[in-house]
Formats: structure tokens, C-alpha cells, sequence
């Protein structure tokens, strides 16, 4: 292995750390106890174990969580009420909506409930318009991207004058991730299904951020050698060594990869550690701006 492993969940420690002696500060000074609603619709398996990480990270660091978890087949009528509800109570600083939810329901509208400054995703449009734009303040980064964006710079990853790929066009990931690098004086390209030539395009890449959902899709051969490759993929494949019979992998063919790159994020322990520790850290942020200590 050539490349330094960036350990995501070593980062996430001492950003949790971090937010826990601001937690207790709030409580201690101001009785304030940040607090995280989570909305979890139907029974997919990978949004309930998120939701329970995120919760698990809540009272890991002093924080309340109210957990809403609710019928598939919910009527899109009484979600908004739920949500409403929570907007309007003031022991709720931040409100996530596990995504994806079921078709039947509007996510927009569903998110359209969350008012700014509980919107610790970062998601709404007014947050998003704010990243996209130069000289703008967004009240909340959406955590993944925010996450990617420390560990870059966790190695020392020069960002100015960078080429950076972002493979994916997500709302939630790959989109927020590129205005977060081209703010930061990197070089964009994002690539997506369409994309012509695509390892091409990325072996121009000093830093790659590949968010497409597709198991080892990334190959060694298409990194420039030093290359900073953060992955946030996780995907299952059958293993029959595991008694699941399955395991996680990236988006990146990591053990090909590794010997390449520079530096590499791990699947698991890369980045989804770090998507859990943004989420608490906006959402103190979002209960300090609610008790006026921040803007
Ligand atoms: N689904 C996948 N990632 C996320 C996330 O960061 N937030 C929410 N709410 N849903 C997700």
C-alpha cells in the first residue's frame, strides 16, 4: 500500500469531540440541550441503521434525539403534520427526513416544512442556492459533502488550483460537494451515467470524490498516481467468507487503488463516520443560533 489510509472515523472522533464540550457548554451555561428530531418513513434496511447511528451519535454526546418512525404507507397529509409539528416545537433545533422516502410521497414539499434554521441537512433551497453562490453564507453545509471536505484536508491535500472529479450529481452529495471544492479554488468537473471517456477525465484528477452508488467501479488505472480519492459509496456485494454472506464496499476499487493513490478513504470507516459528525456538529451549531450565541 502506497497511499495514506485517511481514517474517517479517527477525524469524526475528535470533530465529535469537539461538539460534545460545545454541547456541554450550552447545557451548563445557557440550559440549552441540543435537540435532533429524526422522521424515518418505512422499513429499508440501510435508512434505519443510519437513523439509528445518528441517533446512538445524539446521546453520545449529550444531545436529544426524537425519533418519529412511521408507516410506509404514511399519507403525505399527516407526514407534513409531523413535520410541521416539529418546526414548530422549540426543543427541536434541527429536523432530518431520512431520504429516500417511499415515491408516493413529495420529498419536496415534505422538506419544504423544515424551516431554514432547523435544516441541519442543509437541503433546502435556500441553503443550497447560498453554497452555490460566490460570497453567500449557507446556515448549513449538507453533511456527506461537508465530511468529504474535511477529510481532504485532514491529509494536507492542497484544494487551490486542484483538478477535482466529482463522479455523481446528487442534491446530496455530488453537486453540494463540487460548489464546496470550486469555492475552495479547485478546478470542477462533474461526471455522471453520461459522460463521455471517463477515465480520461478522471486521471486529469488530483482529488477524486466518486458518490454513483456502483460497487469497485472506480479503477486503478484511471488515478493519477498521488491522487487524493475520497469515496463515498457503500455498497453491498455476496461474500460467502461472512456469515451475512454479504459485505460493504465503496465506490472504488480500493485494494487496485490503493496502490496508486496518494491518499484513500476507507469503506467502511471513510466517510460515513464523518456524515454522522457534521450532522452533530450543524446541529449545535443549529441550537447556538437558536439561544443567539451564533449567527
Ligand atoms: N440519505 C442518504 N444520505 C442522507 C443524508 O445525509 N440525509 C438524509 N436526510 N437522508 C439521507
Amino acid at each position: 500500500m502506497t497511499a495514506t489510509l485517511i481514517d474517517g472515523k479517527a477525524v469524526a472522533e475528535s470533530v465529535k469531540d469537539k461538539v460534545k464540550e460545545g454541547v456541554m457548554y450550552l447545557k451548563s451555561e445557557y440550559n440549552v440541550t441540543p435537540g435532533l428530531a429524526t422522521v424515518l418513513v418505512g422499513e429499508r434496511p440501510d435508512s434505519r441503521a443510519y437513523v439509528a447511528s445518528k441517533q446512538k451519535a445524539c446521546a453520545d454526546l449529550g444531545m436529544n434525539s426524537y425519533g418519529h418512525t412511521l408507516p410506509a404507507d404514511i399519507a403525505q397529509g399527516d407526514l407534513l403534520e409531523i413535520v410541521q409539528g416539529l418546526a414548530r416545537d422549540s426543543n427541536v433545533h434541527g429536523i432530518l427526513v431520512q431520504l429516500p422516502l417511499p415515491g408516493h410521497l413529495d420529498a419536496e414539499a415534505i422538506l419544504g416544512a423544515i424551516p431554514i434554521e432547523k435544516d441541519v441537512d442543509g437541503f433546502s433551497p435556500l441553503n443550497v442556492g447560498r453554497l452555490s453562490m460566490k460570497n453567500r453564507e449557507p446556515l448549513f453545509v449538507p453533511c456527506t459533502p461537508l465530511g468529504c471536505l474535511y477529510l481532504i484536508e485532514s491529509v494536507g491535500t492542497k484544494i487551490e488550483g486542484a483538478r477535482a472529479v466529482v463522479l455523481g450529481r446528487s442534491n446530496i452529495v455530488g453537486l453540494p460537494m463540487a460548489f464546496l471544492l470550486l469555492h475552495r479554488n479547485a478546478t470542477i468537473t462533474i461526471c455522471h451515467s453520461r459522460t463521455q471517456d471517463l477515465p480520461d477525465v478522471v486521471r486529469q484528477a488530483d482529488i477524486i470524490v466518486a458518490a454513483i452508488g456502483k460497487a469497485r467501479f472506480v479503477q486503478a488505472s484511471w488515478v493519477k498516481p498521488g491522487a487524493t480519492v475520497i469515496d463515498v459509496g457503500i455498497n453491498e456485494i455476496p461474500d460467502a467468507t461472512k456469515k451475512s454472506g454479504k459485505r460493504l464496499v465503496g465506490d472504488v476499487d480500493f485494494d487496485a487503488v490503493k496502490e496508486v493513490a496518494g491518499a484513500i478513504t476507507p469503506v467502511p470507516g471513510g466517510v460515513g463516520p464523518m456524515t454522522i459528525a457534521m450532522l452533530m456538529q450543524n446541529t449545535l451549531t443549529a441550537a447556538q443560533r437558536a439561544a443567539g450565541l451564533v449567527r
